[in-house]
């Protein structure tokens, strides 16, 4: 039985009526937190895929009808209109921010790029091979052992200024990590450059000439950071979250949000698609591709294709796919990976096994083809996610930290071992 307010389950010979709760918007959702106390049950959802962890107000999603809202503003007008720092400042602050709220946010960030002296010991202490997202889930975690002014969780400011420094330094690390690993001098952020013409400044400038910066360059990856800045409680800021709930401090939280955004399943798709492109090669090989992704036994699945919450093109796909096509031409690329994406898509999209099982492309299938254009290398791909999704990260920390509701995570589980036994002396085994 079930109204608005509540839901009565049925466990055995107990029943309990539980609350309902419903958000500004988005299905409602049954509080359970009663029912083992009252039913000695448990609910089973593996990959919570029917569960709220949180109440969060930073960005909402209707996956079926392909919605997507940060602090309520569709993500189509923020990137038709906004910058990625202006971005930051509205999720983590919740209002977009007046011109003199945002000239203190930008100083601010703009003040604290610089990276201590001895992390460049760290990146140092890396092969020269080692793949940048390993040296910047090490990097960002041993940022807490250099700003301890930031660590005390309950000072509003400390928790403020240990956001900014995550904006803030982030990019500057992944430059150095790409730098180390092809050789060059590290550069250092210059202050008279936006945020996005700073990155690239830092990862591209080589001491034997002056760095030309293409503004379409600069506007495609600003926009590409706005796309990927939040997504509510996805695997890296549920990650970040559950961290966070045991009181562990935000460098170390927005460390392991990286590790599980470098999974293929989540950002590192992003390097995966660009992989499968180049794999697949030609349009004529398409069509075996999608023959191998219907097949369970290859192992093989479309990267950049499906989704947890989208059953419906994600949005931000689609400002991706029309973005590619805008950024090769102003920068006159060629680029055959762009048709065999293009052929990939319109095949998987009348083929029953993906319209079946609502598989749409994701945020990933293209993003892979306008980084290659604007040369930032592959195994750089999902840094570049990491950097846009920090914005996110360090919100949804700041948010946790004020919620009266906010408990440390730990689920349960289905035992599925053995029943109690007796040890038996090795010589008796
Ligand atoms: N190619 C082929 N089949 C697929 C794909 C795909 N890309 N994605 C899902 N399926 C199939 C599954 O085999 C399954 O089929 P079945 O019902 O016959 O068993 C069905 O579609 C549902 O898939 P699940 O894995 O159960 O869906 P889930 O919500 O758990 O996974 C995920 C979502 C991980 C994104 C999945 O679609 C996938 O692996 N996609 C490819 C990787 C990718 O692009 N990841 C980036 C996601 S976006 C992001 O993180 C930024």
């Amino acid at each position: 039985m079930s109204d608005l307010d509540q839901v009565t389950l049925g466990a055995g010979d107990k029943s309990v009526t539980l609350p309902v709760h419903t958000g500004t918007l988005g299905n409602p959702c049954i509080d359970i937190s009663r029912l083992p106390k009252e039913t000695g049950c448990f609910t089973y959802d593996a990959g919570f895929t029917a569960t709220a962890s949180c109440k969060s107000a930073i960005t909402y999603i209707d996956g079926d009808a392909g919605v997507l809202l940060y602090r309520g503003y569709p993500i189509d007008q923020l990137a038709e209109n906004s910058s990625f720092l202006e971005v930051a400042y509205l999720l983590i602050n919740g209002e977009l921010p007046d011109a003199k709220q945002f000239e203190a946010f930008s100083h601010d960030v703009t003040h604290h790029t610089m990276m201590h002296e001895a992390l460049k010991s760290f990146l140092n202490g890396f092969r020269h091979d080692a793949h940048p997202m390993a040296m910047l889930c090490g990097s960002v975690a041993s940022l807490s052992a250099f700003y301890h002014d930031t660590l005390d969780l309950n000072d509003p400011e400390q928790r403020r200024m240990a956001a900014v420094r995550l904006i803030a330094k982030i990019p500057t690390i992944a430059a150095a990590a790409y730098r180390y690993s092809i050789g060059w001098p590290i550069r250092y952020p210059r202050n008279n450059l936006d945020y996005v013409s700073r990155f690239l400044h830092m990862m591209f400038e080589v001491p034997s000439e002056p760095l030309e910066l293409n503004p379409v360059v600069a506007k495609a990856l600003d926009l590409l950071f706005i796309l990927h800045a939040d997504h509510e409680q996805n695997a890296s800021t549920s990650t970040v979250r559950l961290v966070g709930s045991t009181g562990a401090n935000p460098y170390a939280c927005v460390s392991a949000g990286i590790a599980a955004l470098w999974g293929p399943a989540h950002g590192g798709a992003n390097e995966a698609v660009l992989k499968m492109l180049e794999e697949i090669g030609t349009p004529d090989k398409v069509e075996s591709a999608i023959a191998r992704a219907k097949d369970k036994e290859s192992g093989f699945r479309l990267m950049g294709f499906g989704h947890r919450v989208y059953k419906n093109f994600d949005p931000r796909a689609r400002i991706i796919r029309e973005m590619t096509h805008k950024v090769l031409g102003e920068l006159g690329v060629d680029d055959p990976l762009l048709e065999v994406a293009m052929k990939l898509e319109e095949a998987a999209l009348k083929d029953d096994y993906f319209v079946e099982r609502k598989l749409y492309p994701n945020v990933d299938f293209y993003s892979g083809i306008i980084y290659k254009a604007l040369k930032i290398p592959t195994e750089m791909f999902t840094v570049m996610f990491a950097i846009g999704r920090t914005a996110g990260w360090v919100a949804h920390w700041l948010e946790q930290q004020t919620d009266p509701e906010a408990k440390i995570g730990r689920p349960r589980q289905i035992y599925t071992g053995a029943d109690t036994r007796d040890y038996l002396a090795i010589d008796r085994r």
